[in-house]
């Protein structure tokens, strides 16, 4: 592909699945402002602090503690543990009542990579997780990382809704597949967070143009609007977030039938803008020391983030 929008896109999600990479720009001295400009802070105090202020700006949150693609089992526990003190931690503070502040998953955070045993190791440290979210009246939503991982994640959401309902899953629209999953996860009860997609995907699993992963948005929005369940717009995309208005209208949803999401330091203005307009709006929060693969992804999706992030590192 000689466009070099794509063939810039390809590169840094190369570079964000690159570990030696990782460990030298992990450690290089990035301006903080670059890092918290999309993180929420390295330790629970800190994403506790801007959990708070997103909740006082009449915005909801979900909380992500940092890490993927885990190959050891005691980081795998570390990350369980780390999810259940920012349970025990925001529950404190009175944040998650009624799902006002909740959490998203990585299942390979949480072991999925580990082998045979993969699975059920992740589906192991999901299930306490869960019962943490259940302790302090919250919900958890399981992220969608790429496409070789779909089904195993889609089978441990069906696992864990045995016991917990609400826990939600993300679907791609870039992948060919999620208009049937959609169909599928559209029942009463079902929490889905839509989004475009975020991985390095072949032609075989999915759409590689931009109009094409767009116009499958909007088909997955319709059948998830017209359905049972509770639809999250995670988008930042200003055409995407009015026609999924109008298809709320359409299918003659309550506005607290359905949420918009967007990612922390992404449109913050439009970010208010909704949620002042009565609707709900939930801000995703990632925070922890493991930012490089996050933040690469959100480089290769807006050559603008490389440059506020180059210019950070040179500032220094
Ligand atoms: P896209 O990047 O195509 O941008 C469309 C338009 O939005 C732009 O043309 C511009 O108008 C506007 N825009 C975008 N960024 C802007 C900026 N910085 N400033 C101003 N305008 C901007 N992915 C995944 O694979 N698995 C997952 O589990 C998740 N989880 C997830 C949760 C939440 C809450 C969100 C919001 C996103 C995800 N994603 C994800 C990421 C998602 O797949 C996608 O990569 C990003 O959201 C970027 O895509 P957009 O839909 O924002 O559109």
């Amino acid at each position: 592909d000689l466009n070099p929008a794509a063939l810039m896109r390809q590169t840094l999600l190369g570079m964000s699945r690159n570990d030696q990479l990782r460990q030298v720009i992990e450690k290089a001295p990035v301006s903080r402002d670059v890092v918290h400009r999309f993180v929420g802070g390295a330790s629970t105090d800190e994403v506790l602090r801007v959990a708070g202020e997103l909740v006082d700006t009449h915005r909801l949150v979900t909380v992500d503690y940092l890490g993927e693609d885990t190959l050891d089992p005691v980081m795998a526990e570390h990350t369980r543990d780390a999810y259940v003190d920012v349970l025990g931690a925001m529950s404190g503070a009175g944040l998650t009542q009624d799902g006002t502040v909740e959490v998203s998953l990585k299942l390979s955070a949480l072991g999925q990579a580990l082998g045979r045993d993969g699975n059920r190791i992740a589906l192991d440290n999901a299930r306490t997780i869960c019962q943490a979210a259940a302790n302090a009246g919250t919900t958890v939503t399981l992220d969608m990382e790429d496409h070789t991982t779909t089904d195993q994640t889609l089978s441990v959401l069906h696992d864990l809704r045995q016991d917990w309902p609400w826990v939600g899953a993300v679907l791609q629209s870039y992948l060919y597949r999620t208009e049937q999953d959609c169909r599928d996860l559209s029942g009463e009860g079902s929490r889905v967070r839509l989004c475009k997609g975020t991985y390095k995907e072949p032609e075989s699993v999915a759409f590689q143009d931009k109009a094409d992963v767009d116009r499958s948005y909007v088909r997955c929005l319709k059948v998830l609007m017209e359905g049972q369940g509770y639809p999250m717009i995670a988008t930042h995309d200003p055409r995407l977030v009015e026609i999924a208005t109008v298809l709320a209208d359409k299918a003659e949803r309550s506005e607290d039938s359905f949420e918009f999401q967007m990612l922390l330091g992404i449109r913050p203005e439009e970010q208010l803008r909704l949620a002042a307009s009565g609707a709900r709006m939930r801000v995703y929060v990632p925070y922890g020391d493991e930012w490089y693969g996050y933040l690469m992804r959100r480089m290769a999706e807006r050559p603008a983030n490389l440059g506020f992030f180059l210019r950070g590192l040179a500032t220094r």
